[in-house]
């Protein structure tokens, strides 16, 4: 293969989606939309997450060092477009009917509707000039029945959940569908 250099960009190398559910002072639940997560190893797996700029999210993680991370799939890509697209700090964000409950294990808002849930706890803040990288550990994983259950095939329970990837400033299906750019699901979410 012949490759040129270009500058720094993940362009081709796609990510997969999760929804952060923080709580602020007031209790009120917070969801924004992240891509720059993966998994450490320290013994047992852990989470690390990259956090760029000034958002809401981050504010309430570093008040409570808590978070939950949600898988999103393709039933959840227009809210998770709308929550990835409106800044926490906006009042009218968390007005829309979203459903959720409280992790098993900490004090951090499950979003009912993703198949795959992560509770973590943050254990190390890594500040950089414009970001945060956090290392979490996982102190629970929630996973919906259908996948926990000791029937089928992974290939068939990924096929029924779609996750959905994003690369190139688009989302993708599980099957490589271009699911639309950056911006463009959220002009669906329902009320
Ligand atoms: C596809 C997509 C992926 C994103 N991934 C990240 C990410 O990994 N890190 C980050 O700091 N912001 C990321 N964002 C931006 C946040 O979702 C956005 O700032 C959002 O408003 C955060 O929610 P909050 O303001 O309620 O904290 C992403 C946005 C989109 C559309």
């Amino acid at each position: 293969m012949s490759k040129i250099s270009i500058q720094p960009t993940n362009d081709f190398c796609p990510q997969t989606l999760f929804l952060y559910g923080t709580y602020d002072d007031q209790g009120k639940a917070d969801f924004g939309l992240f891509c720059w997560f993966s998994y450490i190893w320290d013994g047992e797996l852990g989470v690390m997450a990259c956090i760029g700029g000034n958002k809401l999210t981050k504010e309430n993680i570093h008040k409570r060092k808590v978070f939950s991370a949600n898988l999103v799939t393709e039933a959840l890509l227009p809210l998770a477009d709308y929550l990835g697209n409106i800044p926490g700090h906006s009042p009218e964000k968390m007005k829309r009917s979203i459903e959720t409950e409280m992790g098993r294990v900490l004090p951090v808002p499950i979003l009912t509707a993703s198949p795959v849930a992560f509770e973590l706890e943050v254990k190390q803040f890594i500040p950089l000039q414009d970001g945060e990288v956090m290392l979490c550990a996982i102190r629970n994983v929630l996973q919906d029945e259908s996948l926990a259950k000791n029937e089928g095939s992974s290939s068939e329970k990924l096929n029924a959940i779609a996750p959905v990837h994003t690369t190139c400033r688009h989302y993708y299906s599980w099957d490589g569908k271009d699911l639309g750019a950056w911006g463009e699901p959220m002009s669906k979410v329902g009320g």
